[in-house]
């Protein structure tokens, strides 16, 4: 799920369940590998509108606990909206702590928004919200993800006079491991795979993802040439990811199941 990166982006809540659902619908691979047990304490970083966070809460049964936190105040007053019995927080990775410990942190989608330079401070907080031998399982973009939509734009941007960069963190699995070792973590899984994801919005599909996750690519760009950039980044991408129906965007994903160490 994103995290509302603090600068343009503003999440709004139906336009991401309606034409970005697949996050969540992918998501369900991650909840099956952190596997939720009943009485489980678990923390749900960047849980956008909960619908993950609500499954994990369902597993966790009610002798189990489950906190879910976004930045974006959007998705938590959302989520809160729709899943009552949640406890759902607007709070920052970056600065959260937690006063009891948990048996295991979840995120699907969600640390890629933090920087290169935030991930530290991260993870140490996670390794201190976890008791030992608690999990933590997370889903994120991998090295290459979305690589072509990223060339694409940041080449137009450069053709148009902008100075663009990659707004994303996206590790390789050998970048990532010693990460997580430094913070006190035991891998026990870590994949990258490919997964290529059709678009929602037939036609539109590609210029609705900018539109919901774009800002940090496009924000130098006024809103009066948006339309422009946008319908150029489509030209650009339109033999390797149009079929004519459906864009697909070139996804690659990012996978950990790592055990806090006793
Ligand atoms: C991702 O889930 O990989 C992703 C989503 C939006 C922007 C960048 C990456």
């Amino acid at each position: 799920m994103p995290e509302d990166d603090g600068t343009r982006n503003h999440w709004t809540p139906a336009v991401y369940d309606d034409g970005h659902g697949y996050v969540t619908e992918y998501g369900e691979a991650v909840v099956d590998l952190l596997d939720p047990k009943p009485g489980e304490r678990v923390l749900d970083i960047g849980c956008g509108t909960g619908h993950l966070t609500a499954e994990i809460a369902a597993a966790v049964d009610e002798a189990g606990d489950v906190v879910g936190i976004d930045r974006s105040a959007e998705m938590v007053r959302e989520a809160r909206e729709t899943y009552p019995d949640l406890s759902v927080q607007q709070a920052d990775a970056r600065s959260f702590s937690a006063r009891e410990p948990f048996d295991a942190v979840f995120s699907n989608a969600a640390f890629h928004w933090i920087s290169d330079v935030d991930q530290n401070r991260v993870l140490a907080g996670m390794a201190d919200a976890l008791r030992p031998g608690g999990r933590f399982v997370v889903e994120m973009g991998g090295t290459g993800n979305v690589d072509r939509i990223v060339t694409a734009t940041l080449d137009e941007l450069d053709a148009r006079g902008y100075d663009a960069t990659h707004p994303w963190y996206f590790p390789s699995v050998g970048e990532y491991t010693p990460r997580l070792e430094t913070h006190g973590f035991e891998v026990r899984r870590a994949r990258l795979f490919d997964r290529p994801t059709e678009l929602d919005g037939g036609a539109d599909g590609l210029a609705s993802w900018l539109g919901m996750f774009g800002d940090g690519l496009l924000s130098g760009v006024p809103d009066s040439e948006r339309a422009a950039v946008v319908g150029a980044v489509e030209n650009r991408l339109q033999p390797d990811l149009f079929d004519g129906e459906t864009w697909t965007a070139d996804y690659r994903r990012l996978r950990f199941l790592a055990v806090r160490s006793e």
